[in-house]
C-alpha cells in the first residue's frame, strides 16, 4: 500500500520508525513536509499541492502534527478529507487536543476524572480563583504547552500573580490546576492506537523536579495498566476522538486523574522504555483503516 506520512523531517525518531515499519511490512512509505503543503480547492483539479505541485496522493496518510503548527496540519488534514484520502488524525480532535482546557471540558463531560482547574483571563481573576482554590502550591500552565515548557509551580500568591502576568504576556490566558503533590513527580504515559492500548510507561520527573516530561530529563520504565486504567484511557482517547493518541494520567489520592491526551506523541522515549514496535501498530491501524 502506498502510506505517506506528513511530518516536519523524515529524521525525527518517529517518522524515521514510521517509515521503517511500513517498509518491513511491504508497503511504499513516504514522508512529506505539510510545512510545505498548501490546500487548493480548484474544481476538477482540487488537490493538496506541494511547493505548489499537486502531491501524488497516498491510499493512506499518517498525519504527524507539531504542536508549532497546528493550523496548517489541520488544514492539511482537512485536503485530505476533501480528497477522500483515510488517514489517522480527525481534525477536531487534533485542535481540541492542543488546547488543555477544551479537552480537559470534554473529559469532564464524559464525567471522566480530571484534576481541579481553573481557566482565567487576567491576573484579577488568577488572584480569586487561587483563593478559591485555598492551597498552595498551584500549578499554572499555558493552554498549549508542550515538553513541560509551560508549566510552572506557585507557592505563594505572590509567585503565582508573577508566573500569570508572564504567561499572560505569550498567551491571552492562562490555566490554573491543583498540584497533586501525592504523584511525587510520576505520571503515566499509555499509547492508543484505535481502540487498543498498545504501551505503557511511568515516567519519573528528575531530582528536584515535578515535571514528568522526558524532555525535562525524566526517566521512564515500563509498566503494566489494570484493566480499570486501560479503560479510563481508552475512554478519554475515545471522548475527544484522537485515535492515536499519549493518554497521560497522573496518579490521586482520589485515584488517576486525566492530565492531558497528545495528538502526535512521540516514540522514542516509550518505544525504548518498553520495546513495543509501536510504530508497526500505526502502520497496521492505517493500512486496515484504508482498506475498510
Ligand atoms: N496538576 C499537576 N500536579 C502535579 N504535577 C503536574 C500537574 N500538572 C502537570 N504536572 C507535571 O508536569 C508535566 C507536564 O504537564 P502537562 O500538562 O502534561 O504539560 P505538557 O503538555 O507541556 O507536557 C506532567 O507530565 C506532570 O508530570
Ligand atoms: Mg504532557
Amino acid at each position: 500500500m502506498q502510506i505517506t506520512i506528513f511530518s516536519r523531517g523524515p529524521s525525527l525518531y518517529s517518522t524515521s520508525r514510521l517509515v521503517e515499519a511500513g517498509r518491513t511490512r511491504g508497503h511504499q512509505t513516504k514522508v512529506i513536509d505539510h510545512a510545505c503543503c498548501s490546500p487548493s480547492l480548484h474544481g476538477e483539479k482540487t488537490a493538496l499541492l506541494l511547493n505548489g505541485k499537486p502531491l501524488k496522493l497516498p491510499e493512506v496518510a499518517i498525519p504527524r502534527i507539531g504542536a508549532n503548527i497546528t493550523s496548517r496540519g489541520a488544514a492539511v488534514i482537512r485536503q485530505l478529507d476533501t480528497l477522500g484520502i483515510p488517514h489517522t488524525m480527525d481534525v477536531q480532535a487534533l485542535l481540541l487536543a492542543r488546547d488543555k482546557m477544551a479537552s480537559l471540558q470534554v473529559l469532564a463531560a464524559h464525567h471522566l476524572p480530571v484534576p481541579r482547574t481553573v481557566l482565567c483571563f487576567s491576573v484579577r481573576e488568577v488572584r480569586t480563583a487561587a483563593l478559591r482554590m485555598e492551597q498552595f502550591p498551584i500549578v499554572v500552565k499555558l493552554l498549549e504547552s508542550t515538553h513541560g515548557v509551560g508549566v510552572a509551580l506557585a507557592r505563594s500568591l505572590y509567585e503565582l500573580e508573577r508566573i500569570a502576568e508572564g504567561f499572560l504576556h505569550l498567551q491571552d490566558r492562562v490555566i490554573l490546576q491543583e498540584y497533586i503533590e501525592e504523584s511525587d513527580g510520576r505520571d503515566i504515559r499509555a499509547f492508543i492506537v484505535g481502540n487498543r492500548v498498545v504501551a505503557a510507561m511511568e515516567r519519573k520527573a528528575m531530582e528536584g523536579e515535578f515535571r514528568a516530561n522526558i524532555h525535562r530529563g525524566a526517566s521512564a520504565r515500563a509498566v503494566q495498566l489494570s484493566e480499570k486504567d486501560k479503560d479510563l484511557c481508552l475512554r478519554a482517547a475515545a471522548a475527544l476522538g484522537v485515535e492515536v493518541a499519549g493518554v497521560d494520567l497522573i496518579p490521586s489520592n482520589r485515584g488517576p486523574l486525566l492530565m492531558e491526551i497528545n495528538a502526535s506523541p512521540g516514540l522514542e522515549g516509550i518505544e525504548t522504555a518498553t520495546e513495543v514496535d509501536i510504530a508497526g501498530a500505526i502502520i497496521e491501524y492505517a493500512v486496515n483503516k484504508a482498506q475498510l
